[in-house]
């Protein structure tokens, strides 16, 4: 087989059939397709004729369709079929080559995966790509790591490929190794807890203040023209619209309210807790559909009290400008901390990992693309090395704007019972970062006493521990921490 192709895909299931598409519709580009099962590329051979592809049917005709330095994106089902697609493909690759995992790969997996493949002399590149099946066709988000060398033919491929946000392609090489898969993970927590406040916000809309989904549609769709604009404010407003065919009720009334998960999420709070950085409203929006997901235990719990009053809010309007001042403060503090979570992996990994780009190639292509990613860079334009991207000028001016709004929506939800995880951990964590004095300061006193764990002073130097158990003296101690 002549080689002609200057790119290959391997998975060819939804993703891997649409980014193959993706990429063959882009001028320069040739691309060969390989699936494990023939079917897959069959059909997409017979579906595309226009796309040109070049079919192969093994990995050694895969190989030699593809000009050099070979460069083959795979788009399998994450883990194990990764690892056994970059086996084969190692075996006929040759020094130089390219091998990009487009997948949902965990970052550790893909930081492992880079260090054995790079002893064979071929390139590794774990590439997290967002935006669903249309993304995938019409131009995603991509978050690329790897080294330099691939970047330098790769870049050029993804650009053409990947969504366009004011002119710019929402692609950068967000740094070495799995740094690319760090930040798709943060991007997918994110998304949780986007989602999450936004049910949040039509649970208590629709309890204050009886509107129909249809209604609450048209209150996201005006929101969705305002500050707020964002793909998930948007489809909420399709999906609170849809009426079921079978039942002729609103669709999110007949969908049962168990929420699924893929595993980003937990891996994004997972790794947030071993880094020591507290992604509260995330964690809070995995929990919650953890919870939404135990119908034994919601069975039994139902018999537990609650308010006795019915939540009615009086004015209706006013209520619904307090849900979306709430929305959006607590979706600043979402993203603040998961940006704060890709600056503390880029530490601990040694990622030179710029934040200003990351928020530039969200802005479209991606589920999490919004109007407001724009203030994001701008942010991390006028301050590069921003310690809490919350503080940046624009958002505090929003939290002057929102923060009376969002406490009152807060205690409207904790006085209904309505439970509204997302939008009151934000706050906690807005009002826990802000605070003067902590009452850490009592827990330290704590472990001291029970662990001789030591604490440190406010008006002096060192190291103390105080003799709980004796005459309860200070000494100085060794810091333990
Ligand atoms: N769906 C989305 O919206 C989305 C968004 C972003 C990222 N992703 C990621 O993109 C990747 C592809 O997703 P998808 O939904 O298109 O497909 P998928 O259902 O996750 O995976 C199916 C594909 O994987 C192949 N495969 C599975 N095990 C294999 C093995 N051991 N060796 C070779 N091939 C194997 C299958 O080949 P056969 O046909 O032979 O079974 C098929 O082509 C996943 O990593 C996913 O997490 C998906």
């Amino acid at each position: 087989m002549a080689a002609t192709a200057n790119i290959g895909v391997v998975g060819l299931a939804v993703m891997g059939s649409n980014l193959a598409r993706n990429l063959a519709s882009r001028e320069g580009n040739t691309v060969a397709v390989y699936n494990r099962s023939r079917e897959k590329t069959d059909t997409l051979i017979a579906e595309h004729p226009e796309a040109g592809f070049i079919p192969t049917y093994d990995y050694t005709e895969f190989a030699a369709a593809l000009t050099k330095p070979r460069t083959a994106i795979i788009m399998v089902k994450a883990g194990t079929g990764t690892d056994a697609v970059i086996n084969e493909l190692v075996n006929v690759f040759e020094p130089g080559d390219i091998i990009v995992d487009g997948g949902n790969a965990l970052f550790t997996d893909t930081i492992r995966r880079e260090k054995a493949v790079r002893e064979t002399g071929i390139n590794f590149v774990g590439a997290g790509i967002s935006g669903g099946e249309e993304g995938a066709l019409h131009g995603p988000s991509i978050m690329p790591g790897g080294s330099d060398e691939s970047w330098v033919t790769l870049g050029p491929i993804l650009k053409s490929i990947a969504a366009v946000a004011e002119g710019e392609p929402c692609v950068t090489h967000v740094g070495h190794d799995g740094a690319g898969h760090f930040v798709k993970m943060v991007h997918n927590g994110i998304e949780y807890a986007d989602m999450q406040l936004i049910a949040e916000a039509y649970d208590l809309i629709r309890r204050g203040t009886g509107k129909s989904p249809a209604e609450i549609a048209d209150v996201f769709a005006e929101w969705n023209t305002g500050e707020l604009e964002s793909y998930l404010i948007e489809i909420t407003a399709e999906v609170l619209r849809q009426v079921d065919g079978e039942t002729g009720k609103p669709l999110v009334d007949v969908i049962l309210d168990q929420a699924g998960a893929k595993g980003t999420g937990a891996w994004t709070v997972q790794t947030a807790l071993s880094l020591g950085v507290p992604v509260s409203g995330i964690a809070e929006a995995t929990f919650a559909r953890s919870l939404s997901s135990h119908p034994e235990q919601r069975a039994v719990a139902a018999e537990l009290p609650g308010p006795q009053e019915a939540f009615q809010v009086d004015d209706v309007d006013a209520f619904i400008e307090d849900v979306r001042l709430a929305l959006f403060a607590s979706k600043i503090v979402a993203y603040s901390q998961g940006f704060d979570e890709i600056r503390a992996g880029a530490a601990e990994y040694g990622w030179n990992i710029d934040l200003g780009a990351i928020a530039k190639i969200w802005r479209a292509g991606c589920i999490i693309r919004a109007q407001f990613l724009n203030r994001l860079s701008d942010a991390y334009a006028a301050t590069p090395d921003l310690p809490v991207l919350m503080t940046a000028p624009y958002f505090v001016e929003v939290f002057e704007r929102a923060q009376a709004a969002w406490r009152r929506v807060v205690v409207a939800a904790a006085q209904a019972g309505i439970p509204s995880p997302a939008f009151s951990s934000s706050l906690a964590y807005f009002d826990g970062i802000r605070a003067d004095r902590l009452p850490a300061a009592l827990v330290q006193g704590q472990r001291d006493f029970f662990g001789a764990h030591t604490y440190k002073r406010i008006d002096k130097p060192g190291t103390f521990h105080t003799l709980w158990s004796g005459d309860r003296t200070e000494i100085e101690a060794e810091d333990t921490h």
